[in-house]
């Protein structure tokens, strides 16, 4: 693949009733290829009948290489090519990659593409740990941009573009800058404002879209990375759009990263077997948005909504609304994430997910202590809105039979903002031992701590590690948060720098 020679697609008039990647697939099966290279499941054949009966034929059937498959030797068709540029034409990016292992890698290779060893890069803090996996592979160095804490609901919201001038102006090297928009509860960012910072400082604007896939399809919904102006946008369409799991994209406009140099560090870190059944999805779900998205997503908002105004009047809920959208709060909303605190049940969201997947089979898309998230998509259905209504009843007239959870020690405000001494990258990889939590105040963390789901790390190796951080991991865990990177699964020792 050359990206240098990745088409501009601007002012083109694309066709996007075409699939290149599903019309070759169709392609192969007519010709009638028969292959001896990987896989070696031969279309299926290979495979024990036992599974084949739980997974369906057509899954093996489908699963055939790019390279002497899909496409000759010499890729001489293009098939990749045009389909990626099909979707840069749909998304209004100049250049589009698909990529195979998710936000996770494509996050990594647009970061390593804007700054490498010992180089700065202005970091959102309330980025996914794959976020800091990059700074320690790459050896960046974070300067870390602090979101705003939301006392009452015990959450942040997005840097403003106020946070990231000041950034810019305390460390005028660094690289430029990684924004998450939207978070995992659906808050999203002033983009072009971000932009406008770090282009009037002329560097670039990553946007980690990761939730943001179906963002392009629709108006009323907030504004999409591309349209606001950032530089490179990393999306997964396995999770809001309809393409199979570790789906990604990344897209890149303007000329401050230079496509080949991503493409040199995106070849760094991913496959040699790039999966097509991803590729697949991608290429067709890009049509399925073209021909009809505004549709499915005009249908998905009423249904969020009917949903919200449902669950608001149900006691001891609260669906977080656009009062979250304010100065120093959220920029915007995503509609069709609903996020429900549930303290007023007396319980945590861990335990209302754990009561709601036993009993009524709901399983829900992310749990913290204070609330839970349902996210809508273009694939939910009546059936599906009632029952999670009905589950949500079940769960305000039971909720008695719910344990209730131990006291969680929140943080104040900025306590969660701690010194980092040392680069990510020399913490992690340097001598450490595993000392009891309790003796761990005041030494410098060499591992990651990340509470999941949402995965953002409240420790990131290098940062000194205090006793509100510590008690706060304590007593969330005893209230049934899972922090399954950290090396002791007890929690009762932390791996510090020797
Ligand atoms: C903000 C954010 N970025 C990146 C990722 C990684 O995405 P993926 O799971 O597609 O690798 C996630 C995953 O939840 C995420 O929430």
């Amino acid at each position: 693949m050359d990206l240098t020679q990745t088409a501009e697609t601007e002012g083109k008039h694309m066709d996007h009733t075409r699939v290149p990647m599903v019309e070759a697939l169709v392609d192969f099966r007519r010709r009638g290829d028969v292959a001896y290279g990987p896989p070696g499941h031969r279309k299926g054949r290979g495979v024990d009948p036992r599974l084949l009966e739980v997974l369906g034929k057509g899954l093996f059937a489908a699963d055939v290489l790019s390279l002497n498959g899909l496409d000759d030797r010499r890729q001489s068709n293009g098939i990749l090519e045009q389909a990626q540029d099909l979707m840069a034409d749909a998304v209004h990016a100049e250049h589009a990659f698909f990529s195979t292992c998710g936000s996770s890698l494509s996050v990594k290779s647009a970061m390593m593409s804007v700054a490498g060893p010992g180089e700065e890069l202005l970091v959102s803090r309330n980025a996914h740990k794959s976020v800091v996996s990059a700074l320690i592979i790459a050896g960046i160095r974070p300067v870390w941009v602090h979101p705003h804490a939301d006392e009452e609901l015990h959450l942040v919201h997005p840097p403003e573009p106020d946070d990231v001038r000041r950034a810019l102006a305390d460390h005028p090297r660094a690289k430029g800058m990684l924004l998450i928009t939207p978070t995992d509860w659906g808050t999203c960012a002033d983009i072009a404002g971000v932009a406008a910072v770090c282009h009037d400082a002329g560097v670039p604007l990553i946007v980690d879209e990761a939730w943001g896939a179906h963002l392009p399809f629709h108006e009323d919904l907030p504004t999409w990375g591309m349209d606001a102006g950032a530089d490179v946008v990393v999306t997964s369409v396995h999770k809001m759009g309809a393409a199979i799991e570790q789906s990604s994209v990344f897209h890149l406009q303007g000329d401050l990263v230079d496509p080949s140099v991503l493409k040199a560090r995106e070849d760094l870190l991913g496959t040699t077997s790039s999966s097509s059944l991803v590729y697949l999805t991608l290429d067709g779900w890009r049509r399925q948005m073209m021909e009809q998205g505004h549709e499915l997503l005009s249908a998905a908002m009423s249904r969020a909504d009917r949903i919200r105004r449902a669950v608001e009047k149900l006691e001891g809920l609260s669906v977080m609304g656009r009062e979250v959208v304010r100065p120093q709060g959220a920029f915007d909303l995503d509609p069709l994430v609903l996020t429900i605190d549930v303290r007023g049940l007396g319980i945590t969201g861990y335990s209302a997910t754990e009561w709601l997947r036993d009993t009524c089979h709901v399983d829900l898309s992310a749990a913290d202590t204070c609330r839970i998230s349902a996210r809508i998509t273009q694939g939910d259905d009546d059936r599906t809105e009632d029952v999670l209504v009905a589950a949500l009843d079940q769960l305000v007239a039971r909720s008695d039979e719910i344990d209730r959870a131990p006291e969680v020690a929140f943080p104040r405000p900025g306590a969660l903002e701690l010194e980092t001494v040392m680069r990510p990258r020399d913490a992690f990889f340097g001598p450490a031992e595993q000392v009891p939590t309790e003796q761990a105040v005041g030494r410098i963390v060499a591992e990651m701590i990340s509470p999941y789901p949402p995965g953002v790390p409240v420790l990131v190796p290098g940062e000194r590690i205090t006793a509100e951080v510590v008690e706060y991991l304590r007593t969330g865990k005893a209230a049934g948060m899972l922090i399954p990177d950290s090396a002791d699964p007890e929690f009762s020792t932390l791996r510090v720098v020797a």
